[in-house]
């Protein structure tokens, strides 16, 4: 038996709480990469007063030139367990840009050496279950297949379930066989992290997340589902000739199929989101005139404990001390 022991994530919710109140100034401005600066620049110098040795395995940014928290840029103050860190200071940066739900600021910590490094890989093909469907599914068996499958784990019809798809061109032939197969959809213009999160999150109006997404999303997305007990198969997915010669020079195998565990290999697994336009799931921030309060998701793997954490963040008081200026 051990004792309690220290549980990182309620850490790391200061984190997104961090890049969820500085970036949800920007909602609906129209300058996505204004908005995505603020949360990098708040989450950064949360980041430095955390007693982790981190090294950024998943950082965002390369695949649009965005403000970035950078791979192999070293966060925590030095000091403590050394980690590997997954970031998403902004997810959804356009559904932040032009004001629509699900943008969410999210953070995943695992052991050194146990996340799944992407290199240059920026698109991935990813099918997401909850618990219950988890040893369903096959990422290459007809998606009428996969439905019929998923649908019976969770004891319903194929016709109750809602599948979470990205409203993208390369998405029409995936649409036209979910519908087919009976089952409804949620189509959304981004955000499969959220997605991912709904359809491993118990009670939430999604069942399944299928579709093409960015590979450090799907990471990201696994260091949730490793705690919450979904499950995640995957798959690398090079959307240009480029990206495709870079995989295979990088050595990384086109036709693995990744699930939860060699996407994140631990169960040691730190996790927290915040959100910040209003959600189905998480609420966006609030701002009161005095203040502002904040919804996170908090998760634990080693012990499995999921909080929902709604914060009041009071200007008068923070901002006599605060780097980050929120009001
Ligand atoms: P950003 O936060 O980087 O804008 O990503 C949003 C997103 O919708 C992700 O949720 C998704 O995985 C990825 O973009 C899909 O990429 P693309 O927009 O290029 O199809």
């Amino acid at each position: 038996m051990e004792n309690p022991q220290h549980n990182l994530a309620m850490d790391l919710v200061r984190v997104t709480e961090a890049a969820a109140l500085a970036s949800g100034r920007w909602l609906g401005k129209g300058d996505k990469n204004a908005g995505d600066k603020a949360a990098v620049d708040a989450m950064r110098l949360s980041f430095s007063i955390l007693d982790i040795d981190g090294t950024i395995i998943i950082g965002e940014g390369e695949k649009d030139k965005a403000p970035m928290l950078y791979n192999g840029e070293k966060v925590g103050s030095g000091k403590g367990v050394k980690v590997d860190v997954a970031v998403d200071p902004v997810e959804g940066t356009n559904l932040l840009a032009y004001g629509r739900p699900n943008a969410i600021s999210v953070v995943g910590v695992a052991p050194s050496g146990t996340m799944f490094d992407p290199g240059p890989s920026f698109y991935m093909q990813k099918l997401v279950v909850p618990h219950e469907a988890r040893n369903v599914i096959d990422l290459d068996a007809p998606v009428d297949d996969n439905l019929k499958k998923i649908a019976s784990a969770l004891g319903k019809d194929v016709n109750d379930l809602v599948v979470f798809v990205l409203n993208r061109p390369r998405h029409n032939e995936l649409i036209s066989q979910i519908r087919k197969s009976g089952a409804r959809i949620q189509s959304h213009s981004d955000g499969d992290v959220a997605g991912s999160l709904m359809a491993v999150e118990e009670g939430s109006e999604v069942d399944v997340m299928m579709g093409t997404g960015g590979t450090p999303e799907g990471v990201l997305s696994a260091c949730a589902i490793a705690s919450l007990g979904g499950e995640i198969l995957a798959r690398l997915d090079p959307q240009g000739s480029e990206e495709k010669t870079a995989i295979e020079r990088a050595g990384l195998d086109l036709n693995q199929v990744l699930n939860v565990s060699s996407l994140v290999n631990s169960e040691d697994v730190f996790f927290a989101a915040t959100g910040i336009s209003g959600g189905t799931f998480l609420s966006g921030v609030r701002y009161t005139g005095s203040g502002a309060t904040t919804h996170s998701l908090v998760i634990r793997g080693k012990t499995g404990t999921v909080r929902n954490i709604k914060s009041r963040h009071n200007w008068e008081k923070l901002m006599q001390f605060s780097a980050v200026k929120y009001d």
